[in-house]
């Protein structure tokens, strides 16, 4: 019985810890979605359709204002998840926040994943896609280059890209617990182990780095 009292406690005090954490996590931001959505609009409207152009303006953009925490390494890592592939540049990770250019030169198709953080896609290059089930819901919804498609936390959907497409990922809440899910194919399909090598060590690098810079 005294077990079960002290894991009750530990478990109240676990849940109380997270609850506190997670209505604070505004807090711990340095990014918003207008500020991403702002920096890839003007990218565009300089650029054009150079996603190589769009991309590093971003970049250096995103550098200017916030110069500890943007990685300059452009290291590109296939990303399997939700049926889904694609590749990604890591512009940022931490535990609250991360930043990535995600798309792939051929299309791909598949689930969204069901998130503990929102997520703000604007597309750089190409149409993106998306639909989620409901009575009357028999048309795609259409993100055009420069539109921002905010998933919310807890939501999922069925994407989209059909020819090649790149977009400015930005996602703000629990990123830990994303991981499992950009992870998965690894183990049930892919079994590129390099891949999830470089996308551990360049994940957790940023995350640590950001950590020791107090950016939680
Ligand atoms: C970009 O490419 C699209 C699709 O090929 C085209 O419709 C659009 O006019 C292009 N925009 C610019 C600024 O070149
Ligand atoms: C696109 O931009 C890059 C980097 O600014 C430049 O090197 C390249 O020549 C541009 N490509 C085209 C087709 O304009």
């Amino acid at each position: 019985m005294r077990f079960l009292t002290i894991l009750g406690g530990i478990i109240a005090a676990i849940s109380s810890l997270m609850y506190f954490l997670d209505s604070h996590l505004e807090k711990f931001y340095i990014f918003t979605p207008a500020e991403m959505h702002g920096v890839a609009k003007d990218a565009i409207a300089l650029h054009g359709n150079n996603t190589t152009a769009i991309i590093s303006h971003i970049v250096s953009e995103l550098h200017r204002a916030h110069p500890d925490h943007i990685n300059l390494d452009e290291e590109w890592i296939f990303n399997n998840a939700g049926g889904a592939m694609g590749a990604m540049y890591i512009i940022h990770a931490s535990i609250t926040e991360y930043v990535i250019v995600f798309g792939s030169a051929v299309g791909t198709e598949g689930h969204s994943g069901r998130h503990t953080a929102d997520d703000y896609f604007t597309i750089l290059s190409g149409e993106q896609l998306a639909y989620s089930p409901g009575p009357g819901r028999f048309e795609p919804e259409r993100y055009p280059q420069g539109s921002m498609h905010h998933m919310k936390r807890g939501e999922v959907k069925q994407y989209r890209m059909r020819e090649a497409c790149f977009a400015l990922e930005y996602a703000r809440g629990w990123i830990p617990p994303m991981l499992g899910f950009g992870y998965a194919d690894t183990f049930t399909s892919t079994l590129d182990f390099y891949t999830l090598w470089r996308t551990t060590w360049v994940t957790g690098y940023e995350m640590v780095a950001n950590l020791a810079k107090m950016k939680l």
